[in-house]
């Protein structure tokens, strides 16, 4: 088992410095970090086989189809999904919960019924609120008073015409846990679809799936190592196979004639177009990393951080930390009485601290916390004890700062 100054090293910005300081990385939540050999695998890929894939008959496009194809195995393997055909790589979480919002559309009806809960990602919000909209359902947001999903609630509002359940698995903006096997069990009492965001998840959950037995699972590779303008949608065969497409183009069709046009099979009757095999060679590295590192070490280690950042930012005068969830991960957002997020978060940049400020694509949860806007600190694996300490000196620096400058604001 590597230490942590060993794991820290194979993250090659964790090395920097900003503002002549070092460089205390606290945003995980909004993208992680890539791992050396990450970056080696895109580059490998680009120096030696930068082909399109499932287009050439040539020893690069062969070479770069396989890349695509390996990824997609070991994103399988990671899951515990049952096959490749499972396995659909798009831009990101936002667009794998607009893939499948837009494809369950035309088996929607007046009179049904989608259920979220307040916590949701505005990723996992406004496409179902939209959708509903479009197709005269009725949205229903369960509340999650201080952060916690509130089941009862939930089963008062899940029935017959329930059609989809869409919740989080981690909160982007408490770290909240849901109970998505329960969550799921409950929704297919009633014969519901249920759809899962991972992002903040599926870097220390990867027996989510698995666990929950969810329909569908949306997420990111840039919060889980890999890098930007990848995701992926995990669906169970059988109701991917219902998922019309939404995007029609190269790759997606077997026939095409002036009258009519014949689909692929899964997946790639959902990849239209020329996929971001780049991004998947990193994909497939990051979870050859994230194995290795091991997903129970990674687990350990970001729970015994965020107890940590929970503890030490709770005990800064003035700070209320939003949401006090039975069970929370990675993430601990908060308010200053009297001060604005932005502010905070300027001035610990200044310190070499990165966190988000603002309303985090949730402003549904955050209003029903009782805030118009919050600090943000996500922690990850290669995170230390240290630099919680370093934000939290910083943060309580701030803070004086901004209350002799307001005039005890
Ligand atoms: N979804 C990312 C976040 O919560 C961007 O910060």
């Amino acid at each position: 088992m590597k230490t942590q100054e060993e794991l820290r090293r194979d993250f090659p910005l964790l090395q920097r410095r900003v503002y002549g300081r070092q460089l205390v990385y606290l945003d995980n939540a909004a993208t992680t970090q890539l791992p050396g050999r990450v970056m080696d695998a895109m580059c490998g890929h680009m120096r030696k086989s930068n082909a399109n894939v499932h287009r050439g008959a040539y020893c690069l496009s062969e070479e770069s189809t396989r890349l695509l194809e390996q990824a997609r195995e070991k994103v399988c393997g990671y899951l515990g999904a049952h096959g490749a055909g499972e396995i659909v790589f798009t831009g990101g979480t936002t667009d794998s919960v607009n893939m499948v919002a837009r494809g369950l559309e035309p088996g929607l009806t007046e009179g049904d019924e989608i259920v979220v809960s307040s916590l949701e990602h505005h990723s996992n919000f406004v496409p179902w609120q939209q959708l509903a909209a479009r197709r005269g359902c009725a949205f229903r947001v369960v509340p999650c008073p201080d952060g916690e999903f509130d089941m009862r609630a939930f089963e008062a509002v899940l029935g017959e015409t329930t059609k989809v359940v869409a919740v989080a698995s981690v909160s982007n903006l408490t770290g909240s846990v849901l109970p998505i096997a329960e969550i799921t069990r409950k929704a297919h009492e009633k014969g519901a679809v249920v759809v899962v965001d991972g992002a903040q998840a599926v870097r220390h959950r990867p027996g989510d799936i698995r666990e929950s037995g969810c329909d569908f699972y949306c997420f990111s590779a840039h919060k889980m190592c890999g890098c930007s303008g990848i995701g992926v949608l995990y669906g169970k065969r059988a109701r991917m196979e219902t998922l019309s497409p939404t995007a029609f183009g190269g790759g997606m069709v077997k026939t095409v004639t002036p009258h009519n046009t014949t689909m692929e099979e899964l997946p790639y009757r959902l990849e239209a177009g020329t996929p971001n095999f780049i991004g998947a060679s990193a994909l497939g590295a990051a979870v050859d990393y994230l194995k290795e590192t091991g997903a129970d070490e990674i687990a350990r280690i970001e729970r015994a951080l965020t107890a940590q950042l929970w503890e030490r930012l709770g005990a800064v005068d003035g700070v209320r930390i939003l949401g006090s969830p039975e069970k929370r991960e990675g993430i601990v957002s908060f308010v200053v009485k009297g001060v604005h997020s932005y502010d905070i978060a300027a001035l610990l940049d200044k310190q070499g601290v990165a966190v988000r400020s603002g309303t985090h694509c949730a402003q549904v949860a955050l209003r029903e916390l009782g805030a118009q806007h919050a600090v943000r600190a996500s922690v990850a694996f290669y995170n230390t004890e240290e630099e919680i300490d370093i934000l939290c000196r910083a943060l309580e620096k701030s803070i004086r700062m901004l209350k002799s400058y307001g005039g005890g604001l």
